[in-house]
């Protein structure tokens, strides 16, 4: 195990990318000081999705509380902060614009550093996060090389991670996302948004071999897609909906849904721990680490631990999706290696995780 031998920094991060304003502070890349989420997923609900117009405006109404209220439970001022992180992509262009404006501001007031994140880049970082001072189980720092699995609602990417800050991305996938999948199943089965939690809940008892969905293994490659298991669920459904109905798009048939749940989440999370392992012996990786939305997905939590010698780094649910402390977290290692933004960033909405500038 590596013990961080970096210098001491307290970090406030600020993450706006989507539906999730927050803020939180962390000390030296790994303690949790505190932690704010302001979520408006019930206010999305509604759309069945992200409405970026009524994110960005409902962002613009917390920001501003949601980092007061980071600062206070860490029982810190701005002045003892050492230097400000905030998400500046990829996300929602009018959702990003506004917590990086807020850092910006407060960089520009305190005259503390503003460092600019990769929002996947804090996904990754999530791995580090040690929450044992809020009476969470102490965790080891991840060693490298790492394969870290990345799932999100935005995105799936297999990582090789050599080093703090020096990733190759093997492959992501080639079109939905897997939390997107999930997403989308959900509203098919009407279950609702965000569709991960919903699936994962209506699973429960359900026979995850009832349907046989089909796995898309891109055979020599670290890629994924997750499409055609989509289409595969709906006409599945379709299937269903004629024999036990009037029709195709007979609604009223009460359709199997807790093994339809149980089957296609089995399906997504076979692929995703199948591939990452795979990964993790080719690359000669003995860490694996799982990060974003989806990998709070109790089967996946659960199949990527089990039978293996190597070390699995699973962060607790709360940094799993969207948080600001793995945006500290990420900010801390940038800062310690000297990287800095100038105040005069713009938010890059589709910025690659291959073009993230490497340690200096
Ligand atoms: O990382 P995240 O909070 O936001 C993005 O950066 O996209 O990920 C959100 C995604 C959504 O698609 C949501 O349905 C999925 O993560 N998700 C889950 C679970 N919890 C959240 N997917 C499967 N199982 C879950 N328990
Ligand atoms: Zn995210």
């Amino acid at each position: 195990m590596t013990e961080n031998t970096f210098p001491p920094a307290r970090i406030l991060g600020v993450e706006s990318s989507c539906d999730e304003t927050a803020a939180a502070v962390v000390e030296n890349g790994r303690t949790v000081l505190s932690n704010v989420v302001a979520s408006q997923a019930e206010m999305h609900a509604k759309y069945g999705g992200v409405f970026p117009e009524v994110a960005s405006r409902q962002h613009i109404r917390t920001v501003y509380t949601v980092v007061e209220e980071a600062l206070a439970q860490a029982h810190l001022s701005l002045g003892d902060i050492d230097a400000i992180a905030a998400t500046q992509g990829p996300g929602l262009p009018g959702s990003l614009v506004v917590g990086l404006n807020m850092a910006k501001g407060l960089a520009l007031g305190s005259g503390k550093p503003l460092i600019g994140v990769h929002h996947l880049e804090g996904h990754l970082y999530s791995g580090w996060i040690d929450d044992s001072a809020n009476g969470g189980e102490p965790k080891p720092e991840p060693t490298f090389p790492l394969i870290a699995l990345l799932v999100s609602g935005g995105h799936t990417e297999l990582v090789l991670i050599k080093d703090h800050l020096t990733y190759e991305r093997l492959g992501g996938t080639l079109d939905d996302a897997a939390g997107e999948a999930f997403d989308k199943v959900a509203r098919m089965l009407g279950l609702g948004y965000p569709g991960g939690p919903k699936i994962q809940q209506a699973a429960v008892g359900g026979n995850p071999a009832a349907f046989k969905f089909p796995r898309a293994w891109l055979e020599d490659t670290w890629n994924f897609s997750f499409s055609g298991l989509k289409t595969s669920v709906l006409h599945q459904i379709r299937k269903l909906r004629e024999e036990l109905g009037e029709g195709p798009e007979d609604e009223t048939v009460t359709l199997p849904v807790a093994d339809l749940s149980a089957s296609f989440q089995m399906a997504v999370v076979d692929v995703l721990v199948t591939k990452a392992r795979y990964a993790a012996q080719e690359f000669k990786a003995k860490e694996l680490l799982i990060a974003g939305g989806v990998s709070a997905n109790k089967l996946l939590r659960e199949m990527i631990s089990k039978d293996t010698n190597g070390v699995v780094h699973i962060p607790p649910i709360h940094y799993c999706t969207d948080n600001a402390a793995m945006i500290a977290a990420a900010g801390y290692y940038r800062f310690v290696h000297g990287h800095k933004t100038e105040l005069d960033i713009d938010a890059l909405p589709t910025w690659p995780l291959d073009e993230l500038p490497a340690s200096p």
